[in-house]
């Protein structure tokens, strides 16, 4: 007999079971109502006791209290921020990672597993046109990515800037970059050279603009570009920033946290082109390629170098280094700041091995499409207008005639008749209207739906 909270409960099992074959047989899946959802009656507080719970109670609880008290990301109606699109399959091996007793951090405790994530990395790493050999690991999301890139770019220019003091070195990036980027830098204890750009998008001419007005160009050891800019979808000019950092021995970060995913669209891979000049990469499963939340692929063109600055050592872990870099055997937890670590990549593994490449390009593709065609809905209507033009998937508009308040108004009254969510943003102080397409199922009659809502 073990003990009793290791006992395998059948009945509560095929509870949950079926929970989940609901969820995933939901074409579409609700939207529900987040915040806007009543909060949960009595006193939650009072569940965590000595005697525990009745678990079907509890399930209960969560499907007619906590569920509904959530905006679905995988809705095709799920329109803000960034949305999540996972396949089922994505989400189906993500049950069978759950179950799996898999510790993704060593070659030792699981190769067989690494190899299948490196894999994907390897295809994703060709797709970006970095040499043979790149690699890294799945991290939880686009921040730890950035962060662990960061750390191995900065450690690696101190050494090429030994005359600078540590927090001397300094980082080019964008206005636009994204918030973790400044984050990162921020816990790093760095200054960003911060640069202003014309129309958002960081180019090689803004690059050599900054530098060559800056008191002290000689502290500047890397570049960020971002493949595309959440806001806007904009993405960098990739080429000129990659050959700027060439020449002047600078280490190249690409953001495609986002954005990176258009490597699979045929009309927007020639936008990346530039990629093959980083040092470090990422882009998130968990945004545009369909795999479930959380998932961060992280690239680097030269492995040993990231290792080097990230492994962590002790006694206990011993076991797992080898000192000989010939016969290195790859631990995920080497190249970024993480230890323990889920085998998070494995779930967009398995969607991308099953359902191919094809599917993923014709997936991709399907929202760069619906964002032009949602660009020139919105030509043809009088109330309403682009701000810019579509890049990537990403729709800015303007309601004419708006205030702030009538945005916020719109987007609850949205999600109140559940038909969609959509949150407005700011674009050079205005608040304007902001679309983020992704889901393959967001169809051209909610996105008429939508304009529709805003009509008098
Ligand atoms: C360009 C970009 N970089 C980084 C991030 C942060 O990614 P995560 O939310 O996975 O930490 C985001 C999130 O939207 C993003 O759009």
């Amino acid at each position: 007999m073990g003990h009793p909270m290791f006992e395998y409960d059948a009945v509560l099992a095929n509870e949950v079971f079926d929970y989940c074959r609901d969820r995933l047989s939901m074409d579409p899946v609700p939207l529900d109502y987040g915040s806007l959802h009543a909060m949960p009656p009595g006193d939650m507080k009072g569940f965590i006791r000595p005697e525990g719970h009745d678990a079907d109670e509890i399930l209960e609880f969560f499907k007619n209290d906590l569920a509904p008290a959530v905006v679905s990301i995988d809705s095709p109606g799920f329109l803000a921020f960034i949305p999540n699109a996972p396949t089922k399959n994505s989400l189906l091996f993500d049950m069978v990672v759950a179950c799996s007793g898999l510790n993704g951090t060593s070659w030792l405790e699981s190769s067989g597993v690494v190899m299948a994530e490196n894999l994907a990395l390897e295809y994703l790493a060709e797709l970006a046109g970095m040499p043979e050999g790149s690699g890294g690991a799945f991290v939880s999301g686009g921040s730890l990515g950035n962060l662990s890139s960061l750390t191995v770019g900065r450690d690696v220019g101190r050494t090429k800037r030994p005359n600078l003091l540590p927090h001397e070195v300094r980082y080019a990036i964008s206005s636009d970059a994204h918030s973790s980027i400044g984050k990162a830098l921020h816990v790093l204890g760095i200054e960003p050279l911060i640069v202003t750009t014309d129309d958002h998008r960081f180019t090689r001419a803004s690059l050599e603009d900054a530098m060559a007005n800056d008191p002290n160009p000689d502290s500047v050891i890397g570049v960020v570009a971002t493949s595309g800019t959440t806001n806007a979808g904009i993405v960098d000019d990739l080429e000129g920033l990659g050959s700027y950092a060439r020449e002047h021995d600078l280490w190249y970060h690409v953001d495609g946290a986002y954005g990176g995913a258009a490597l699979f669209s045929p009309t927007e891979r020639h936008l990346f082109a530039g990629l093959r000049h980083a040092d470090s990469f990422i882009v998130d499963p968990h945004k545009w390629l369909f795999g479930p939340l959380d998932c961060c692929a992280l690239i680097y063109r030269n492995p040993t170098i990231a290792r080097k600055v990230l492994a962590q050592q002790a006694g206990y872990l011993d076991i797992l280094h080898s000192s000989d870099d010939d016969h290195y055997e790859w631990n995920p937890s080497d190249f970024a700041i993480h230890l323990s670590r889920r085998a998070r990549g494995l779930p967009f593994w398995f969607s991308l091995v099953t359902n191919g490449t094809a599917a993923y390009e014709s997936a991709v593709q399907s929202a760069v499409d619906l964002a032009h065609r949602t660009e020139k809905k919105i030509d043809e209507l009088d109330y309403v207008e682009m701000v810019r033009p579509i890049s990537l998937t990403i729709v800015l508009f303007r309601r004419k005639g708006w205030t702030s308040e009538h945005y916020t108004e719109w987007s609850h009254q949205l999600l109140r008749d559940q038909i969609a969510f959509v949150t407005p943003t700011k674009w050079e102080g205005e608040t304007v209207g902001r679309l983020a397409f992704l889901h393959p199922n967001t169809t051209d009659e909610l996105v008429d739906q939508i304009l529709e809502s805003m009509a008098d």
